[in-house]
């Protein structure tokens, strides 16, 4: 079913007496990264996603974001459907998101899921990395920005033998508005570090990363996830940094069995 709550665009499928999962996507993708991930979990979960402001189908208003903001989006979407401890699962984007909802509210919560993500804030370096990505956009367009930046969210194998699927995840971040990617941007580069969080955190968290994740790569998850109390770390293979849409068998099987888990010691 889709909704649309706070000017967003949002997904809902299977039951929602079902345990709860709500999905938020990396950049610059929308709610259709996790396509695989709702078609095989909506049989036993109740699963939401949605387009992060000023991505996708959702409203880009005058481009203006923060993380903050973004994280009120998402609290106000679990409001609004009346989530009961929803399990968090977020994407690189996603997943800064998901840090600094759990650093806000981690009792909203019955689990987290990162996917290929950091706690990490941007550095210095990273923010005029970003600068320069704005520039292109301006100067180049959008098309030209997704052409040079998508192929460094996937492994070389998924392009190539996935090609068809991959062309097409491309045309849809073309689809987007520019100023709403710029907005991202932004609000990435201008969010808080969530590490001093970390041994803080007292809910479960799953962490997987790709194998070939050059973005956030396994050392670097593997670190953060053993500064968490509760926390298991597993790597996805044949993948790169876009694992749900990459090997999407690997992470559904471990979505399910982490819930599972958290359910059995409940
Ligand atoms: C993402 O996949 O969401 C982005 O690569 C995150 C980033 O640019 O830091």
């Amino acid at each position: 079913m889709r909704q649309t709550i706070n000017n967003l665009v949002v997904y809902t499928a299977g039951d929602i007496q079902n345990q709860a999962i709500i999905f938020v996507h990396g950049f610059p993708y929308d709610h259709n990264m996790w396509n695989k991930q709702v078609e095989y979990l909506s049989t036993n979960f109740f699963c939401v996603t949605y387009d992060i402001r000023g991505l996708g189908a959702s409203e880009v208003g005058d481009g203006q974001y923060t993380m903050e903001q973004y994280a009120e989006d998402l609290f106000a979407i679990i409001n609004k459907i009346g989530l009961k401890k929803p399990v968090l699962c977020g994407l690189s984007m996603g997943g800064y998101l998901s840090f600094r909802a759990i650093e806000i509210n981690q009792s909203a919560f019955k689990g987290v899921i990162f996917c290929d993500t950091k706690s990490q804030s941007d550095t210095d370096e990273i923010k005029l990395i970003r600068a320069n990505k704005i520039k292109q956009i301006n100067d180049s367009g959008l098309d030209s920005f997704v052409e040079s930046f998508v192929p460094t969210c996937f492994s070389e194998n998924y392009q190539s033998t996935f090609a068809e699927n991959y062309n097409k995840i491309k045309s849809l971040c073309k689809t987007n508005s520019p100023i709403g990617v710029k907005g991202a941007l932004i609000a990435m580069l201008s969010r808080v570090d969530s590490t001093p969080f970390l041994n803080q955190i007292n809910i479960p968290t799953l962490h997987l990363c790709g194998e070939f994740d050059q973005m956030t790569p396994p050392t670097l998850m593997e670190k953060i996830a053993s500064q968490i109390a509760n926390s298991q770390f597993l790597v996805v293979t044949k993948s790169g940094h876009m694992s749900p849409i990459e090997n999407p068998d690997f992470v559904n099987t471990a979505i399910e069995n982490f819930i599972q888990q958290i359910e059995e010691t409940n």
